[in-house]
Order: structure tokens, then sequence, then C-alpha cells
């Protein structure tokens, strides 16, 4: 089969950050098939791979030494439809905010509170996305890979998936090891707004909503998260840089007895996540700045590319970050994208 090999390709449209870096071999995946022959191909198939979506969740502080494969996935169906729910399904290539779009034009809420989430379906479960109240693996059904070892396609069922918060199999022991070419997503029946993000609550109240149908919930994400955080396409970005920490009762009382005003969530397991961006703000780190990387004015967590930055200036300014974060609270934040 023939592939569409590149050579020395340029990657700086091809992140979100707009970071430079320089790919030396870089193969677009159009359907399973493209990737498996990859697998076999004499001297491609023994080579590091670096699978890249949308390139909105990973940093370039260096040219990859590994071979690039751009999924480029296409398809959006309606695989089953009944009383209790529809299941749908999408090429790993297809960008994520649209796959939200197309559902609700087909009549199918479920997935609004995901709205304007930038990356594609493919990267979606690699790190479980999430936000205003909802996460990915609530809506997961399934997914077909193929394994970048054997060339083997496989289907996994949400429980193999090992979803976390912003983690995930394909985070950890898959790591690099395969492609995610086709996700699949079960939206139940009847349609409940989600509402437990207080800010999407006062939202709608504030916009006289009480009964909000899926667009309007969909309108109101989209709103919050424009008035919140910067658009990739106007001002370089990987959306949150940091996870929120989670600590344990004990640690959060101690931190909430010295800092009574920090922000945190009781989670079911009787842990607590702490707002990362509560805790660089309170460090000053806002608007702080390493080259042409920034620390965003308006959300503490999102990291900017103000013009002409470098990857390594980004992962300089998140380690001063950190750095601030641990003096003061003594927290060690992780990092949410990759960084290569
Ligand atoms: N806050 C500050 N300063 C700031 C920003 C926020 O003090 O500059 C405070 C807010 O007032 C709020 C708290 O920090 O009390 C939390 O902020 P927010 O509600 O904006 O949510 P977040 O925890 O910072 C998470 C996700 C976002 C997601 C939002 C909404 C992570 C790492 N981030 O942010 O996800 O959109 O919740 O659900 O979990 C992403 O992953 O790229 C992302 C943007």
């Amino acid at each position: 089969m023939d592939l569409a090999i590149e050579h020395d390709v340029d990657l700086r449209g091809l992140n979100t950050f707009g970071v430079p870096a320089r790919a030396r071999t870089l193969v677009r995946v159009g359907d399973a098939r493209q990737v498996r022959a990859v697998v076999d191909h004499p001297e491609l198939g023994r080579a590091p791979k670096l699978v890249l979506g949308g390139g909105s969740n990973l940093l370039f502080t260096r040219d990859p030494d590994a071979v690039v494969l751009k999924v480029e996935i296409a398809g959006l169906r309606v695989l089953h439809d009944d009383a209790q729910s529809t299941v749908i399904e999408a090429g790993a290539g297809v960008g994520w905010h649209e796959l939200v779009r197309w559902s609700l034009e087909q009549g199918f809420g479920g997935l609004e509170n995901l709205a304007l989430i930038p990356g594609t379906v493919g990267a979606a479960p690699v790190q479980n996305i999430g936000a205003y109240g909802m996460e990915l693996a609530e809506r997961f059904e399934s997914l077909d890979l193929v394994d970048l070892t054997t060339g083997r396609a496989v289907t996994l069922e949400r429980a193999a998936c090992r979803f976390g918060y912003r983690d995930s199999l394909f985070k950890q022991a898959l790591a690099g090891k395969s492609v995610i070419t086709r996700v699949r997503l079960r939206l139940p029946k009847p349609w409940r707004a989600q509402l437990g993000y207080a800010e999407l609550q006062r939202h709608l109240q504030r916009a006289g909503i009480d009964e909000p149908s899926p667009r309007e919930v969909f309108d109101a994400v989209c709103a919050i998260r424009r008035a919140k955080l910067p658009d990739p396409a106007v001002l370089g970005n990987a959306g949150s840089f940091f996870k929120n920490p989670v600590v344990n009762r004990t640690i959060r009382n101690e931190i909430l007895e010295e800092f009574p005003e920090i922000v945190s969530y009781p989670l079911e397991d009787g842990s607590y996540k702490l707002a990362a961006a509560w805790m660089i703000d309170a460090c000053g780190c806002k608007g702080r700045s390493v080259g042409a990387a920034a620390v965003d004015a308006r959300h503490a967590l999102v990291l900017v590319n103000r013009g002409g930055a470098r990857g390594e200036e980004v992962l300089r300014l998140a380690e001063s970050v950190r750095e601030a974060v641990r003096e003061r609270f003594g927290i060690e934040l992780e990092y949410e994208p990759v960084v290569v």
C-alpha cells in the first residue's frame, strides 16, 4: 500500500501552542489499514512513533526523534438509536467540537457540556477530557485502535480504558503504543441537563432559563469558555497546563488552616481536588513570562504563546510556576500536556 510519507515537516501549525519543531518523518494516516501499513513497513515499523491528533495536548521543546503519525481518520455516524440511548461513532481525526455540534444537529443531546474543547476525537479518551461537570468517560462506549507493535486491530470497552481524572490507559501502559482509530459514545435518554458546575447554573439563571435545552447548555458552555479561556486560534495555548492536584483530607485541612480561601472540591473517595489556578494566582504568577511564553492574564492554569515563543521557554515558565506553588503550598503540580 502506498503511504504518504513526508520528510522534514514543519510542526508549528500542527500544535496549538504554535511553537517551532520539525518532524524528520511524518505520515498522515486516513484509516486503520494505513496504520497497519506503517507497522508492516520495513523502516517505519520498527521506529518509535509519536501520535498526533489536533496537537492541543502537547508541547514540543525539541524536534521529535519519533516518526510522527498524523491521524486524519474521518467519519461521523449514528450506529444505534432506541428508547434508552443513542450510540454515535466518529473517526479519530474528526475535531471534538465538530462532533459535539454534529450530535446536537442530529437531535442528540449529551455532549454539550464538553463543547469547544480543542483537539480531536481520537485524543479525547487519551486524557479523558472533561469540563463543566462532565467527563468523556461518562459518555464513552468503546473504541477501536491499532496496536503499533503487532498491527492488530483491537476494540476496548470502557472498563479496559482505565479512565481517571485527565488520565487513561493510553497515557500510561499504552502511551505511544497504539493509534486510536474510532470512538463510540453512548448518549442516554431521556436527556437531562447536567448543571452541577455552579458557574454554568448561574449563567443560565442570569439568562432566565429554568429548563434549558441541550442547545442552551451548549451555548452557555461556549459563552463561559470564550469569556474565560484564550482561543488557541488567536493566542497559542494547550488549555490547562497543570492538573488540579488531588490530596487526602489531612493535607487539605492543613492547607485550609493556613489559606482559608483556597478553592477545593470533595471527591467521592474522601480525597479533595485543589484548584491549581487559585494557587498559581495566589502566588502572583498571573502574567509571569519567560521570553514570549506567559501565564495567561485571565486564567492562571493556561500558559500562552504571545508570539514567537519556543517550547523550551514555555517549559521553563511551567517549571517556575511549579516551583512557586511548591514553595508556598508544599504541593507538586503535574503537567497536563505531554512534553516532547
Ligand atoms: N481561579 C483563580 N484564578 C484564575 C482562574 C481560576 O483563582 O486565574 C479559581 C476560580 O475562581 C475557581 C477555581 O480557581 O474557583 C477553579 O477554576 P475553574 O472553575 O476555571 O476551573 P479549573 O479547575 O481551573 C478545570 C479544568 C478545565 C475546565 C474547567 C471547567 C483541569 C486541569 N482544568 O479548570 O479544563 O474547562 O475546570 O470545568 O481540570 C483543560 O483541561 O484544558 C481545561 C481547560
